[in-house]
């Protein structure tokens, strides 16, 4: 019986790095090496592999033994990857955007490429979207810490942060009850409020500020003070990085502008402050940043991610090209990578985990 040809796939990243990348990377290479007898390359840096040949890299059964309890990519990963718009300096040190797609591709066509697998959140997997509309043959594997993507119930990287931010709550509990402060922990999440929802709620947090439930401070300080009045005097207040109060707009680090979105961040000291200027309290903020990306993926995040990675395979053998794995009633199936990038997946203010938070009495400064 003839044997169907092998195929030749590469698998990459881009956007921010997150835990359990290197599971889906891991399971792509040994499922299309082990069942398929495929051949498998890397691009490393987002699409770095397809404009350089150097960051082209082949991977074997070697390349990913012993990478699933390892944080972060070992393909590397950037945010400034996108070949419609790739930034180079000019002569004069400034940066400019040049589209070098068509570059994309020529090498996919010079390594006759059958599949390519792109792992990301709403900005890569749009690029993705973008390349398979112009003819390559792309799957899309969803990553995001923040759990925002439409069309999958989750994704890897969510679970790990949600376990690293609900410790920093925990151990921010016992100095805040020692101390009589109150402490304010500012979680990341972009647009939406999951990882600062899901770890307040986790952690135990006396109020929980989200993007989709607009705050008033007077709210917030009332909750500390009956806390205060009940006797205990401390609290624990987790912010989401894009909460803003009503009629206010999310703090930026550094603003957007031209090609970048804007850096989120700084809103745990302004709700820090104006706590410390309305009651006679001791504040602490801390900004808990890029520990919530970093460390070992948890044994959820591991098999989400080598779940996905064997889906992703199959689609390529199957030639079901455009589509992106997702998790749909805890079974992996597979969606148009569109309906994955048409809007954000927020947090209804009127869905069950908030109303489960107000039950049990936590603040979302809004009543
Ligand atoms: O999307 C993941 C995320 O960690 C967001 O929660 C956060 O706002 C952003 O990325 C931080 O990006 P950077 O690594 O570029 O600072």
């Amino acid at each position: 019986m003839a044997r169907e040809p092998k195929k030749r796939i590469c698998v990459l990243n881009g956007g921010g790095d997150c835990p359990g990348l290197n599971a889906v990377i891991r399971s792509v290479v040994k499922t299309a090496i082990l069942r398929y007898d495929w051949k498998v390359w890397g691009s490393e840096d987002s699409f770095g592999g397809f404009l350089k040949s150097d960051k082209m890299v082949p991977l074997t059964l070697d390349s990913v033994r012993g990478i699933l309890p390892l944080g972060g990519t070992i393909l590397g990963t950037t945010n400034k990857g996108n070949p419609f718009r790739y930034p180079v300096k000019n002569k004069e040190g400034k940066t400019e955007f040049k589209d070098y797609s068509q570059k994309v591709f020529d090498t996919a066509r010079a390594m006759k490429l059958d599949g390519v697998i792109v792992i990301g959140g709403d900005g890569t997997l749009s690029i993705a979207h973008r390349l398979f509309e112009a003819g390559l043959p792309v799957i899309g594997v969803p990553k995001t810490i923040d759990k925002d993507l439409l069309a999958t119930e989750m994704t890897f990287g969510f679970d790990t942060a949600l376990h690293t931010a609900t410790e920093a709550i925990d151990k921010v509990h016992t100095t805040a009850e020692s101390h009589e402060r109150v402490m304010v922990v500012e979680l990341m999440g972009r647009n939406a409020g999951w990882i600062a929802l899901e770890a307040g709620i986790s952690g135990g947090a006396d109020v929980i500020l989200i993007p989709e439930i607009p705050f008033d401070i007077e709210k917030v300080c009332q909750k500390i003070r009956q806390r205060a009045k009940e006797g205990r005097p401390f609290s624990v207040v987790v912010v989401a990085e894009a909460a803003a109060s009503s009629g206010g707009s999310p703090v930026y680090r550094q603003p957007h502008e031209g090609d970048h979105r804007g850096d989120l961040g700084g809103i745990g000291f302004v709700v820090g402050e104006m706590i410390q200027e309305r009651l006679d309290v001791e504040t602490r903020v801390l900004v808990l940043g890029h520990l919530q990306r970093g460390g070992s993926p948890s044994p959820f995040d591991r098999l989400l991610g080598t779940r996905f990675g064997l889906v992703a395979v199959e689609l390529v053998a199957q030639e079901r090209f455009g589509l992106m794995v997702a998790l749909k009633c805890g079974q992996v199936e597979s969606v148009p990578i569109k309906t994955a990038i048409a809007g954000q997946r927020l947090v209804d203010p009127e869905g069950e985990y908030v109303r489960t938070a107000k039950a049990i009495g936590i603040s979302f400064g809004d009543v």
